[in-house]
């Protein structure tokens, strides 16, 4: 019995320290794709698939020739590339990741959000920030992720490291 403790104790301990108990992770996963990088890396920052479920991928990558006012269109072929590998790793695919979990969650099913930006769960965390700081030439809009969080490219989100510019870190107050 004692040595049933002992052991339980260890392995719980290990866990612990581990930071990743169970396989739960913080952020999402990093983007790990050179071509998406390449294709859609080069107006704005390289959101995370696990930011979005599958179907927003699909719903997204189908109206490339009109995205958000800009023509983004691919050849048919990286396009059927860019969203294989955005739907393998999509918000519902890391159930052991914190924030994409999250995210998931907090869609509906009757809603298919194109923007990270118009999720719920991303609506109700940044519903603090003042516009000021939001329409500022150094950030622009809610969409340039690494403008505050300074270990975006990571997938890490957390309080910690947000940095917002002329207002400083979101942690101190
Ligand atoms: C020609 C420039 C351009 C390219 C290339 C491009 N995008 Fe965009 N994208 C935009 C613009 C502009 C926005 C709107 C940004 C804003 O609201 O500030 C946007 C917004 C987005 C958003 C929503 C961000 C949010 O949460 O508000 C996602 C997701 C996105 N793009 C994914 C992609 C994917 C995937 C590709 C590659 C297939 C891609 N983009 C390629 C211009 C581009
Ligand atoms: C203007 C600065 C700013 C921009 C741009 C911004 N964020 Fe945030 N974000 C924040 C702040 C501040 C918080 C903390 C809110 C709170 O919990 O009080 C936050 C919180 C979060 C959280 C929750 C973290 C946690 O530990 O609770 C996630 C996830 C997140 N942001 C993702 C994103 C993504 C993805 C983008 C881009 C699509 C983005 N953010 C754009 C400032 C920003």
């Amino acid at each position: 019995m004692k040595k049933l403790i002992l052991l339980s104790l260890l392995v719980t301990g290990s866990l612990i320290a581990d930071s990743s108990f169970l396989g739960a992770k913080r952020g999402v996963a990093p983007v790990n794709d050179k071509l998406y990088e390449k294709e859609c890396a080069s107006c704005h920052f390289a959101y995370q698939p696990g930011l979005l479920p599958g179907k927003s991928w699909v719903k997204l990558m189908g109206g490339l020739d009109n995205h958000f006012d800009t023509d983004a269109s691919l050849t048919p072929e990286d396009n059927k590339k860019i969203l294989k590998y955005l739907v393998n790793n999509s918000a519902e695919k890391f159930t052991n990741y914190k924030r994409s979990k999250k995210i998931n969650n907090s869609i509906r099913s009757d809603e298919t959000p194109i923007a990270v930006s118009q999720t719920r769960y991303f609506i109700k965390k940044h519903r603090e920030i003042k516009k000021k700081f939001i329409i500022q030439k150094e950030v622009g809009s809610l969409a340039n992720c690494a403008a505050c969080h300074t270990t975006a490219a990571k997938g890490l989100y957390g309080e910690r490291d947000i940095n917002i510019p002329n207002y400083g870190n979101w942690d101190d107050d």
